[in-house]
């Protein structure tokens, strides 16, 4: 047990944080954190319904509506491409907050409801907004929102929720991602060649920093940034670039060019990121890594409990158990595998709750591991 805290006069976050940590094996003691609230902005990585609410007004309903999506945690489809809980829904948890409900298609105007935080994460959303990236030849892919747009309705809400916004933002733990993966999604399906795409990597960066000033603005001061996946391990993209060259591969079955260029956007995000570091010495801005977490799994499954790395769970046929024309929970997709705890994927482009728990887990630690390095004073709990 220990209670550590953030010093004041940098005007952070009062923070106590007591808990029991935690091996991989999972976040058991909920932390018992000053945080009053948590928003989130991403992609379907971090979606916990809008997709499926925003979709209702239109009746298309995406296939993360249908079971066996849900099946081992909410034992029902919530939204969410994943058999259970995602890295923010462990987050939440751990935090001791309730799960974070969406935000769109909720008669937005009911901010009782987001008192303790909310979700803008949209399934398909993209980093730079759609008409930038139509231009450019690349189309969007379920929905047209992008981080641009989730942080306006950000502001739009805000004043409902506290008559001081920056008293709110003050302890609020803001969870800016993950972004920009289907910037790049978007454009390998859309055939744009490497050249393209990687030119996209900074204009990705740049958007993703110019949102976290936008809230450092408002009065955010604790961020939690989160890199890309190590996409070269992704099912999907394994699929895709089947029959690569044999050294095209690392030892794990991933496609070593495509996890360079999940490492080159997480430099470059991190390089910004201590750009924006030196220019908000208040302001904590605590990048997450998913990149490595992950790839210890990929590395070392039967430590994890993993008993199929690059197969997916949901899928059907083929190699990898992938078929990108039939997603998990279309009518024809309708089952799963036995033990999805055994799988690091779920559905080849997203993965399952066991793994999104591991990855959790590791964020987790990072998170108080930065908060406890601040010094401070005796915390005061705001709840
Ligand atoms: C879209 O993004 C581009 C580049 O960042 C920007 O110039 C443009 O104003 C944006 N358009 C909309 C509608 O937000
Ligand atoms: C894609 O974007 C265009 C405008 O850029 C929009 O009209 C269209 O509805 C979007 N598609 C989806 C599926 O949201
Ligand atoms: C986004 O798509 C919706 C329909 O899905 C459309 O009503 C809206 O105008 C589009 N927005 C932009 C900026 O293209
Ligand atoms: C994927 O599914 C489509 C539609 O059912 C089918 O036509 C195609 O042959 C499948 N591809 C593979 C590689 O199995």
């Amino acid at each position: 047990m220990a209670t550590f805290a953030s010093s004041s006069s940098l005007k952070q976050p009062l923070i106590i944080v007591s808990f029991v940590f935690a091996t991989l094996t999972g976040l058991h003691s909920p932390a018992n954190a000053c945080f009053t609230s948590v928003f989130s902005f991403g992609d379907s990585i971090a979606d916990t319904g809008n997709l499926l609410a925003i979709s209702r007004s239109t009746g298309q309903l995406p296939t993360s509506a249908f079971p066996p999506n849900g099946r081992t945690f909410f034992h029902r489809p919530t939204g969410r491409r994943c058999d259970g809980r995602l890295i923010i829904d462990f987050l939440a948890e751990a935090l001791g907050f309730p799960f974070l409900p969406p935000y769109y298609g909720s008669e937005n105007g009911r901010s009782e409801q987001f008192g303790k935080g909310v979700n803008f994460a949209v399934a398909g959303a993209t980093a730079l907004n759609s008409s930038f990236l139509a231009k450019k030849g690349i189309p969007n892919h379920s929905t047209n929102n992008s981080l641009g747009d989730q942080v306006n309705s950000f502001k739009d809400l805000l004043p409902s929720l506290c008559s001081s916004s920056s008293e709110l933002l003050r302890t609020s733990l803001i969870a800016m991602g993950e972004i920009g993966g289907n910037d790049y999604n978007h454009a390998f399906r859309a055939g744009k060649n490497f050249k393209e795409i990687r030119e996209l990597v900074p204009l990705v960066v740049d958007i993703i920093t110019s949102s976290i000033n936008e809230l450092i603005e408002l009065g955010a001061v604790t961020l939690l940034v989160p890199g890309n996946f190590p996409i070269g391990c992704s099912t999907s993209y394994l699929t895709q670039f089947q029959g690569s060259d044999k050294d095209e591969y690392d030892p794990f079955g991933c496609l070593t060019w495509l996890n360079q260029f999940s490492e080159h956007h997480n430099d470059l995000l991190q390089k910004e990121l201590g750009k924006l570091r030196i220019r908000h010495p208040g302001v904590n801005i605590v990048y997450a890594d998913y990149y490595n977490p992950t790839m210890r799994l990929y590395r070392s499954p039967s430590q994890f409990g993993f008993k199929e790395t690059l197969k997916v769970c949901c899928g059907s046929g083929g190699p990898y158990n992938f078929n990108a024309s039939i997603s998990c929970g279309s009518p024809s997709l309708k089952r799963s595998c036995d033990d999805p705890s055994s799988y690091i994927s779920w559905d080849g482009i997203h993965y399952t709750e066991a793994t999104y728990k591991l990855v959790a887990t590791a964020v987790f630690e990072e998170l108080m591991n930065c908060i406890r390095s601040l010094n401070g004073e005796e915390c005061i709990p705001t709840q």
